[in-house]
């Protein structure tokens, strides 16, 4: 993909090159060029040499021969090695026919090199930047610790080079609609996001620290009261979390903000984005997106972030089994509970062994297990088919060959586990993608969330419970839904917004409902009290999660490869080697003194 500020990177001369090697063509044969760069790789054929010369703009052959290279340059290119710098003067000359090159953009010419300057020498590279078509990646912790050699790569550069086009188009996009960028601070106040504070000590102030943000949030909404009704910030927030794939503790976002909004404006807003940056990376987003409230998505696919890729839903049974003779059939659902499922056509050809890996699947998701039958000509088998009588089967829609797979329990539980099955069940199958490019909004998330007997905002505290749910704050508080909403794009988080609160007494009730005391509120959430009760107009937002955006977009393996100098998951920088111990001076200008001797920074 050649996007736009490749081109202009082609053409532009400095004074160590006439041009970048990438864009050389047949129609330059005869120019003479100055090019500079690396070399890649070099091919010694005793009398000639051939080196391919590498620039972020791709690779040329260049070439030197005693016919047409000066004395000394000839003897100096036989000893080049690879990653030297190099700047070479020749002739740009059509390659032979049979010496053609098609894979490479530039592979119809080369340059004839007259003369050539070593720049700088490189010692031999601790990875390989050049690379047979048959090998494999060094190992990744190797490429991290290496990471100036490892940023060598095309796809690395590739990656990074899709990611500045996706923030350029952002920022061109909401510029054009009156978004104005402003920068939020990075020492602060604690924002809570749900994940643990990266603290920064302060030397004047002892004893007291900043929070490093987890994001722009309270200051995009002080912004609204402030009157700047459109913001938007390529944001940086950082999150001390338990790592995940799709997590670093350092990550960007695409963080915005207006005033007298509803949740269709903002929806209407990042559908125009994503169908903008859809075209930079050739992918498809066209507007309007599907719409699933909280409640149907965890329905009919236990996940608040399904992959609608595929459309495998699951069917809820509770009317047909649950009268069956079964006691685990039966409790589930007087209980409370539901019988639910998957119905596999031509399922049945999955063994007993896949089957079983299923179930697995099942119970490492939290279920007790999973129940299924097969469908067959004269009846079923499988631990479920013993109670599923004609009636059932009918009920259940399978034909002969297919697969019922049940979960039976609280959705709580069946939920989490249906969905990692539906997963397992896709990839058994080798289900065909039904789209490639799924996008969806989920709407209406429940307002909090119980964790060990506690209630937690569902996303942050500054949610909009949803109107209608206004009645049951108090009594029924984890029935209540929020104008929350998250984009979900091929099973994967992109964005999560919301409209937020903007009466301080709702924002007071609120803070008291999660368990918080007057003076805590004051001491935590003073600030944005007051603000809110300046004169705040009704706001709401979004942020998008830049590295998932650019990952998903690329269809990479991992966030790491969409980010610069990214951290491993135990949440450590290996290039530089952070975090590192600091000295007792230091700490003790801080203030600081460590309980335990501190473990020494592990060498990678
Ligand atoms: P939230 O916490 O959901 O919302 O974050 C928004 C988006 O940021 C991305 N994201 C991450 N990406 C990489 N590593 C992480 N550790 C990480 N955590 C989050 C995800 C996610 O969807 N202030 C609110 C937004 C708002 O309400 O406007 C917020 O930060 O793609």
């Amino acid at each position: 993909m050649t996007g736009r500020g490749e081109s202009n990177l082609t053409a532009e001369a400095t004074g160590f090159r006439s041009r970048m090697v990438g864009g050389l063509r047949k129609e330059d044969a005869g120019r003479k060029e100055r090019l500079s760069g690396w070399v890649h790789r070099r091919r010694d054929l005793g009398g000639l040499l051939f080196v391919d010369l590498r620039d972020r703009s791709g690779l040329v052959q260049i070439s030197f021969g005693p016919e047409w290279t000066e004395a000394e340059s000839l003897s100096l290119a036989h000893r080049l090695g690879s990653e030297d710098v190099v700047v070479v003067e020749g002739e740009v000359e059509l390659r032979p026919n049979d010496a053609r090159n098609p894979e490479l953009p530039s592979g119809d010419v080369e340059l004839r090199v007259h003369r050539l300057e070593l720049l700088n020498s490189a010692r031999t590279p601790q990875i390989p930047v050049y690379r047979g078509p048959d090998e494999d990646l060094p190992a990744e912790e190797l490429r991290l610790r290496h990471r100036h050699l490892d940023l060598r790569r095309r796809e690395l550069q590739e990656n990074l080079r899709l990611r500045h086009e996706l923030i350029l188009e952002t920022r061109n996009y909401f510029g054009n609609l009156g978004f104005l960028e402003i920068e939020t601070p990075i020492l602060t106040k604690t924002t809570p996001e749900g994940a643990r504070d990266y603290l920064v000590p302060s030397r004047v102030h002892p004893g007291e620290f900043f929070a490093l943000p987890q994001s722009p949030q309270i200051y995009k909404q002080i912004l609204m009261t402030a009157g700047y009704d459109r913001y938007l910030q390529i944001a940086r927030c950082f999150r001390d979390e338990d790592l995940r794939a799709d997590r670093q503790p350092e990550f960007t976002q695409i963080d915005l903000e207006a005033a007298f909004v509803e949740p269709d404006d903002i929806f209407r807003w990042i559908e125009g984005l994503m169908a903008e940056l859809g075209k930079v990376a050739q992918i498809q987003a066209a507007p309007p997106f599907r719409r699933l409230t909280h409640a149907e998505a965890m329905d009919r696919f236990g996940s608040d972030r399904p992959d609608l890729r595929w459309s495998l839903e699951i069917s809820d049974w509770s009317d047909a089994f649950g009268t069956a003779d079964s006691r685990i059939l039966q409790s589930a659902v007087e209980t409370g509970g539901r019988i639910r499922g998957f119905l596999i056509r031509g399922g049945g050809e999955l063994s007993r062994k896949e089957v079983e890996a299923l179930e697995s699947v099942a119970r490492a998701a939290g279920a007790p297990g999973l129940l299924w039958a097969k469908r067959t000509g004269e009846g079923g088998s499988g631990p479920l088919s013993r109670w599923l009588g004609e009636e059932e089967w009918e009920a259940s829609g399978a034909r002969s060959g297919d697969l019922l797979l049940v979960a039976a329990g609280s959705d709580r539980v069946t939920s989490p586990a249906l969905s990692a099955v539906r997963g397992a069940v896709i990839e058994a199958m080798a289900l065909p993608q039904e789209r490639s490019d799924a996008w969806l909004w989920v709407l209406d998330f429940p307002l909090f969330e119980e964790h060990e007997g506690r209630i937690h905002p569902g996303h942050h505290p500054f949610v909009l419970p949803h109107p209608e749910d206004l009645s049951r704050l108090n009594d029924d508080p984890l029935s209540v839904r929020s104008l929350a909403y998250d984009l979900v794009y091929n099973g994967s988080e992109l964005g999560s917004g919301s409209i937020r609160i903007h009466d301080a007494g709702m924002q007071r009730a609120i803070f008291r409902a999660l368990g918080m005391g007057d003076q805590e509120i004051a001491r935590k959430f003073g600030f944005l009290l007051e603000a809110l009760e300046s004169g705040a107009p009704p706001h709401g937002g979004i942020a998008l999660g830049v590295d998932r955006l650019v990952k998903d977009f690329l269809n990479a393996a991992s966030l790491r490869d969409v980010i610069a100098f990214p951290k491993t998951t135990a949440a450590r920088a290996l290039f530089e080697g952070a975090p590192s111990t600091v000295g007792s001076e230091e700490l003790r200008e801080l203030h600081i003194e460590l309980r335990a001797a501190p473990v020494g920074v592990r060498t990678p």
